[in-house]
């Protein structure tokens, strides 16, 4: 790897003399090579994709305001990009690895992803943002630690481990999408993985008497997952970023895209014992086990893995009311998490988001306020940068539902910067939605059975919940949420369902800052892809 380091140096250094990036916080530099390789994590072989070798990818260890430099080889066949799922990239849009703001990597070539974790702490993943990639791996935990000034409210945990568990299919990522490009909908997945592997293929190992963390994301393509470890309760510290209340859980329901901390004392008797993930609100219920096995454990797991709720949705609204911010615990700075008041900004805007489920040109898509969205031929943020005439229209998705059919569309909403939002989603379908904002963390003040209404903000809690960047809407029921526009650039909504999203259900929000100043949003990165209509376009150095 001796010609790639040299190779990664240089490049930092052309980054460092031409870009805007934070130079007072420390650097963490990644070298990637993204491949196809074989995985077995059902005992049969299927094609993988692979960071470094790995499946799934190496974690990024990293901490508060840290400069974050990853070099990506892709050496797939295809175009290929990564994203981060949860990171807010204060003022950069421009490195979010989405279809909207990025051109992709083409085979053979590399990008270098420059990034700031300004601000924020919690566990988040990564994975891989175009076609169907998603469904044969890609993806990685991300941690991001407080500074060592920063009080955290738990005492350092004798271990940290990352857990990325979610569906699986037999089919490879291109039968997927194929299906779905021909207007289907896919089958019934075939199996959930924990850390790339089915059943009881991943041990972690504790010490009697020790505590343990371990961040759980759902990193799934479809299905909702229970998850617990047998015999022991989990405390839990932190979602998306947010220190909780330090409830005791036995087991926690985790909807697509979202992220969990939890403390684990090793305090049973010394064996080994079940890690169960399940299936949630499905017909069938599927469920992935990996092992806790204590140093000294006399007994391996046998019998039946504990089971979990699988349809019951009240059970699960009422554990995620139960999620509460902690007001007097530490974030990402020294200041309390309650001494920002949420709950008394006026809110400038609400913005009311309805999926549905239309048939359009004979195939199945997805849709938020009759718009199903599909790509354009350059990346809008591209577009928008160069003042590309044609490739999207402001507002071309309406900000509340019109009840009308559903039309394709490049679908981009201008919302005003630092604004205050309160958006409401809202869901008609009889399916659980999850939402998920790049870019942002949003308040979550409401959630309930049937249909929102004004008069629903009188059930709002308006002073310690948990802001996050996914969250769930139950079926027929709504979600409301309050987030600051503070972010300026073109910001992906999605649903975190990777068919709906790959079928439609997705905007971009786009944030401006009238002074168009670097204090607002960094310049367009001097390696910047270029492709689409902006191919061939001069970046303007610096
Ligand atoms: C990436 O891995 C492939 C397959 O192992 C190898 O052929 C290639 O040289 C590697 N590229 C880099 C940049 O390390
Ligand atoms: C990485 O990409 C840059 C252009 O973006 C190119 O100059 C460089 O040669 C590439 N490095 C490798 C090892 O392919
Ligand atoms: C909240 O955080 C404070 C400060 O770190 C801590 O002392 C307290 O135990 C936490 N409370 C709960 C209920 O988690
Ligand atoms: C997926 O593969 C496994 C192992 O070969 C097999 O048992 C299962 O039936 C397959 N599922 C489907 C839907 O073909
Ligand atoms: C919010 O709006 C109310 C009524 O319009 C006003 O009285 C109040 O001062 C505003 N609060 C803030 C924090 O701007």
């Amino acid at each position: 790897m001796g010609w790639l380091s040299a190779v990664s140096a240089a490049v930092v250094l052309v980054l460092l003399l031409r870009d805007f990036i934070s130079c007072e916080d420390p650097y963490r530099f990644f070298t990637w090579n993204v491949t196809y390789g074989d995985v077995y994590p059902l005992g049969f072989k299927q094609q993988g994709i692979l960071i470094n070798g790995q499946f799934p990818g190496p974690t990024i260890e990293s901490v508060t305001n840290d400069n974050v430099i990853i070099h990506v080889f892709n050496n797939l066949d295809e175009p290929f990009l990564i994203s981060w799922n949860g990171l807010q990239q204060r003022r950069n849009s421009w490195q979010d690895g989405v279809w909207g703001t990025n051109c992709p990597i083409p085979p053979g070539r590399n990008f270098t992803y420059t990034l700031q974790v300004k601000d924020q702490i919690g566990s988040y993943f990564y994975f891989p943002s175009l076609a169907f990639h998603k469904a044969a791996g890609g993806y990685g935990g991300i941690k991001i630690a407080s500074r060592s000034v920063i009080p955290v409210p738990f005492p350092p945990p004798a271990e940290d481990y990352t857990i990325l568990a979610g569906d699986w299919f037999n089919q490879s990522h291109n039968d997927l999408k194929a299906i779905l490009d021909s207007g289907h909908n896919l089958p019934f997945p075939d199996s959930l993985l924990i850390n790339g592997r089915g059943r009881n293929g991943y041990v972690f190992t504790v010490e009697h008497g020790k505590t343990y963390r371990f961040r759980i994301s759902n990193v799934g393509l479809t299905t909702s997952i229970n998850f617990r470890i047998q015999g022991h309760k989990m405390v839990l510290v932190e979602v998306e970023g947010t220190h909780t209340l330090q409830n005791t859980y036995d087991s926690l329901d985790i909807h697509l895209g979202q992220s969990y901390s939890v403390l684990v004392t090793a305090d049973q008797p010394p064996q080994d014992y079940y890690i169960a993930a399940s299936t949630r609100f499905t017909p069938q219920v599927l469920t992935a086990t990996s092992v806790l096995r204590y140093s000294n454990s006399q007994k391996s797991v046998s019998g039946p893995p504990p089971g979990g709720p699988t349809i019951e949705i009240d059970w699960s609204i009422n554990q995620a009311r139960s999620l509460r911010r902690n007001l007097t615990a530490s974030g990402p700075r020294p200041n309390p998490q309650g001494s920002y008041h949420y709950g008394l900004i006026n809110t400038t805007r609400t913005i009311r988001l309805a999926n549905s489920a239309p048939i359009i040109n004979g195939k199945q898509r997805y849709a938020v306020n009759g718009v199903s969205f599909i790509p354009a031929d350059t990346p809008l943020k591209l577009a928008d940068y160069f003042n590309i005439p044609g490739v999207f229209t402001l507002n071309s998705i309406p900000e509340s539902p019109t009840g009308a059919g559903a039309h394709l569309q490049s679908s981009v909403l201008a919302v005003e910067y630092r604004g205050y939002a309160e958006f409401v989603f809202e869901n008609y379908e009889d399916t659980l939605q999850s939402w998920h904002v790049d870019g942002h963390h949003f308040f979550v003040v409401g959630m309930d059975w049937g249909e929102w209404t004004p008069a629903s903000r009188f059930t709002y809690n308006l002073r310690d919940t948990i802001s996050r960047s996914t969250v769930q809407v139950y079926p027929k029921s709504w979600t409301a949420v309050y987030m600051p526009l503070d972010n300026a650039g073109m910001w992906n909504v999605r649903s975190q369902d990777w068919v709906r999203q790959y079928l439609g259900q997705q905007f971009y929000l786009r944030i401006a800052s009238p002074a168009n100043s670097w204090r607002d949003e960094n310049p367009i990165p001097s390696n910047a892809l270029l492709c689409g209509r902006a191919a061939g376009l001069k970046i303007k150095l610096l």
